[in-house]
């Protein structure tokens, strides 16, 4: 059998992984975590490596690896280091070892929605973000959307007080953390590949994600319902090495830089609809989905956005303020 079919027999995904490079074009790995299908990054990296490989062609070529087939969040950047993958895009969540910037994304309820967060990252502000990480050898060439995070847990989520004393997975930032210790939590920093299990076992009660992650998932196979919090964000930072980017030649790094350009306009506008979609496709799956009327989404608030105190040197009171006005 084929390349291709071979691929498949492996389980490795998609075959397209797998575009076969030719001698002499510039080798792109784009490694990830999420699904590929009806997910903002994955469709996102799929349109990139289509674009690249065909207007590209003969002078560069990019095999995208979703699902953490290749190396997982915690792995990827270190292995970006080393030269071994050109880009990644993980959440804004997995960058504390370089930057602590970012914290304000994962600030609760710091961004009213997801047209907010755009608004920011399109600021003076937030493109000057995509540079912090520069003597550390990464830099960022977009912000990728997924969307707003939503609670799940193995009981009902309607009063914060409901989550007291539940273990929830985090992806490993400080300020998620916090925040779940302000809820009364015990957070469990763990990969995004091990969620599915840890809940499905009891490992962990509960986690926090975006529609399409909760979806994409099967999370809420395992867990007694999501209750629709918008309580945070999740978004991505789409990073390459520096001196891989610098070292390209000129015309291949502005060609690249444009697709990347287009291809995160297009789907940025997307994200949003890509999230609802999902959301829908959870409650036809028979996924119990819960809403929160003003006062119980007040309550929420109230018990999480204390916990900006304890981050406001490292993101910035000026940032937060400049957050804020945007969302006014
Ligand atoms: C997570 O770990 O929950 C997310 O960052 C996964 C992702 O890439 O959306």
């Amino acid at each position: 059998f084929g390349v291709a079919s071979f691929a498949i027999a492996l389980g490795l995904g998609a075959p397209a992984a797998f575009a076969a490079c030719d001698d002499g074009e510039i080798v792109i790995k784009f490694s990830h975590v999420t699904n590929t299908d009806k997910h903002p990054k994955g469709i996102a990296a799929t349109l990139l490596q289509e674009r690249v490989n065909e207007e590209m062609n003969g002078k560069a070529c990019m095999e995208v690896f979703p699902n953490s087939t290749l190396y997982n969040d915690d792995q990827v950047l270190e292995a970006m280091l080393q030269g071994d993958v050109q880009l990644a895009a993980p959440s804004l969540s997995k960058f504390e070892q370089f930057t602590k910037k970012y914290r304000i994304f994962d600030l609760p309820f710091m961004f009213k929605n997801i047209e907010a967060v755009d608004e920011f990252q399109n600021s003076d502000t937030g493109q000057a973000m995509k540079e912090t990480m520069v003597r550390r050898g990464l830099l960022g060439l977009a912000f990728w959307h997924n969307g707003m995070k939503q609670m799940s847990a193995n009981k009902p989520l309607i009063m914060p007080g409901d989550a007291k004393g539940l273990k929830f997975r985090v992806q490993n930032s400080d300020v998620l953390k916090a925040q779940m210790a302000a809820l009364g939590g015990s957070p469990q920093p763990m990969a995004f590949s091990e969620v599915y299990g840890a809940l499905q076992t009891g490992v962990v009660d509960g986690q926090e994600n975006t529609w399409s992650n909760i979806y994409g998932q099967k999370f809420f196979e395992v867990q007694d319902g999501v209750t629709e919090t918008n309580h945070g964000i999740i978004d991505y930072m789409l990073v390459t090495n520096v001196d891989w980017w610098e070292g390209l030649p000129e015309d291949v790094r502005s060609q690249l830089g444009t697709i990347i350009q287009e291809v995160t306009a297009t789907r940025n506008a997307e994200s949003f609809k890509v999230n609802q979609d999902n959301k829908l496709s959870i409650i036809a799956a028979g996924g119990v989905v819960r809403e929160l009327n003003a006062e119980q989404r007040q309550a929420w608030v109230d018990v999480m956005k204390p916990v900006w105190d304890q981050f406001r040197e490292d993101v910035g009171q000026e940032n937060i303020d400049a957050a804020q006005a945007i969302n006014a």
